[in-house]
C-alpha cells in the first residue's frame, strides 16, 4: 500500500478538490488473464482497490466516491462469473463493514437490487443500515446499475406523476427528472475516473456526467492505489471547466 504523502500534499495545495468522483472500476479480467489465473481472482485483488480508492478520497477531503461494480449488462456473463462476483461483494461487505463504520463511511446503492439474490441482497441492506450516519464520505455503490434503465423509470414515474395530477406538465423539468434518479439530491461528479484504458461510458451515470472531467488511465483497477487518484485529481485540479461559458 503506498501512502504517498507528498502527493497529498500536492492535491491539498492544488486548488479545490472534486467533492464528487465516480470511477469505472475497469481490468479485473485483464490483470488475472496477465498472470494465467482465473477471472474471479482478479476480482477478488480488485477488493484491494476499493479500500485505496475509499480511504484516498477520505484523506483528500472527496464528499462523495460513486464506484460501478456491476452493470446490468453484466448479468449477460457466464453464470460462474456472476456467482464469484456475488460471493465477493458478500465478502466486502462482511469484511469491511466495520471498517467503513469506523472510518465515517455511508454506503448507499443504486441499481436494480430486486435481480440480486436474497443473500447479496440482506448483506447489501446490512451494510447500508449499519453504515447509515457516516459524515466522512458518501459511498454510492452501483450494483446492476444502467444508466438507461434508470432514466427510463424516471420518465415512467414522471409520467405517473403527471397523470395522477401530482405534476404539472410545465413542471417536468431538469430537476424534475434528477430528483427521480437513483442520485436524487447527490451533486454531479466532478470527476469520472475508468481504469483499463477504455474510452467509453458503457452506460454509467449518462444523465449525470453531462459536464464531468473525464480521466483515463492504462491502470488495471486491480493495481489502483491511492497514489493514481491522487494523479486523477492534480490532473483534474488542472482543468479549466467553463461549463459552455466563456473566460474572462
Ligand atoms: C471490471 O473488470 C469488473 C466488472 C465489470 C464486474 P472486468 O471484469 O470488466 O475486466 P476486463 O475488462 O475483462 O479486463
Ligand atoms: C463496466 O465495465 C462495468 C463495470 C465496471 C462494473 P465492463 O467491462 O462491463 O464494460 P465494457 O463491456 O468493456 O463496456
Ligand atoms: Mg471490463
Amino acid at each position: 500500500m503506498s501512502e504517498a504523502p507528498e502527493l497529498l500534499d500536492r492535491v491539498r495545495a492544488g486548488g479545490e478538490v472534486p467533492r464528487h468522483v465516480a470511477v469505472i472500476m475497469d481490468g479485473n479480467g485483464r490483470w488475472a488473464r496477465d498472470r494465467h489465473l482465473p477471472r474471479s481472482l482478479g476480482h477478488r485483488e480488485g477488493m484491494k482497490a476499493v479500500r485505496e480508492a475509499v480511504e484516498g478520497c477520505i484523506a483528500a477531503g472527496v464528499e462523495i466516491l460513486t464506484l460501478f461494480a456491476f452493470s446490468e449488462e453484466n448479468w449477460q456473463r457466464p453464470p460462474r462469473e456472476i456467482g464469484a462476483l456475488m460471493a465477493l461483494l458478500e465478502e466486502y461487505i462482511a469484511r469491511e463493514t466495520d471498517e467503513l463504520r469506523t472510518n465515517g463511511v455511508e454506503v448507499h446503492v443504486i441499481g436494480d437490487l430486486a435481480r440480486l439474490s436474497p443473500p447479496a441482497r440482506e448483506a447489501v441492506d446490512r451494510l447500508i443500515a449499519q453504515t447509515r450516519g457516516g459524515t466522512k464520505l458518501l459511498l454510492n455503490l452501483a450494483i446492476s446499475y444502467s444508466s438507461r434503465a434508470e432514466i427510463a423509470a424516471a420518465a415512467r414515474r414522471l409520467a405517473e406523476d403527471v397523470r395522477a395530477g401530482r405534476l404539472a406538465l410545465e413542471d417536468v423539468d431538469e430537476d424534475a427528472v434528477s430528483l427521480r434518479l437513483y442520485t436524487a439530491g447527490l451533486a454531479d461528479p466532478d470527476l469520472l475516473v475508468r481504469t483499463s484504458g477504455e474510452r467509453r461510458l458503457s452506460n454509467f451515470l449518462l444523465w449525470q456526467l453531462a459536464y464531468t472531467e473525464l480521466y483515463i488511465t492504462p491502470v488495471l483497477w486491480p493495481d489502483f492505489t491511492r497514489r493514481d487518484l491522487f494523479e486523477a485529481i492534480l490532473d483534474f485540479q488542472g482543468r479549466e471547466r467553463r461549463f459552455g461559458r466563456v473566460t474572462a
